[in-house]
């Protein structure tokens, strides 16, 4: 019986990544390292320093441990201001409805995600205090595809792998909910995960609660 659902956040609740991309772009650009979209995909899921190695491998020079801190720093004080504008209105569609519903109908709720802004980033979209559990980027030392964040997601609710389904946009993210033991609904950017339990390409007109159900009946 799955009794617990573990929302990825970025790409998943909310639509950060357009934030993600054009911090990355301008920190690439003032370094004078190739930088695209394509690029940014591949960093989905994926932890802040993890994303800066991807980014670096283009790079001309050769970075230091120390430089990488401050290249990941600076990037992340241009994301920061830019999140600052997020606001309940840019939770992605369907996603409000189906955490409305899955707490309504008693399954408990939770966050699993690399982001070390998530608290910042729930607090902007008016969900802070919401979840009975967050786990992010800064409980964690080994990021997705590593099951980490959802393993410690899944113990401080109290519950086991097979109690708990993820809700993931990354193939990082379908790979590390898969490793703890635990269900995936592929989402977005995963919507054509081969390895995902299931699939959907948005939780818009989607009922995960409805989803759970049928599964639990199988
Ligand atoms: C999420 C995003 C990634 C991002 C990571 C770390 O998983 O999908 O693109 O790199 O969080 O985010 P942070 O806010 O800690 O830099
Ligand atoms: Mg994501």
């Amino acid at each position: 019986m799955i009794e617990a659902v573990i929302f990825d956040l970025d790409g998943v609740l909310v639509s950060t990544d357009e934030q993600h991309y054009q911090a990355w772009k301008r920190l690439a650009r003032e370094e004078e390292i190739p930088f695209d979209r394509a690029v940014n995909e591949s960093l989905r899921g994926i932890s802040r320093m993890a994303s800066l190695d991807i980014i670096l491998e283009k790079a001309e020079r050769q970075y230091e441990p120390a430089t990488k801190k401050e290249l990941a720093k600076r990037k992340n004080n241009l994301y920061v201001q830019l999140i600052q504008r997020l606001t309940p209105a840019d939770m992605l569609p369907g996603a409000m409805s189906n955490l409305a519903e899955l707490k309504a109908a008693g399954i408990r709720v939770a966050v699993g995600s690399s982001s070390r802004n998530t608290g910042e980033i729930l607090s902007r979209i008016g969900l802070s205090g919401y979840f009975d559990a967050v786990a992010d980027g800064n409980d964690i030392t080994h990021s997705k595809p590593d099951p980490e964040v959802f393993l410690v997601a899944m113990n401080r609710l109290g519950q086991t792998p097979e109690q708990c389904l993820v809700v993931e946009d990354a193939e990082a993210g379908v790979e590390a909910a898969l490793a703890a033991g635990m269900r995936v609904l592929g989402v977005g950017a995963a919507a054509s995960s081969k390895k995902a339990t299931h699939t959907v390409a948005s939780l818009a007109h989607f009922s995960i609660l409805q989803w759970i159900q049928e599964l639990d009946k199988a």
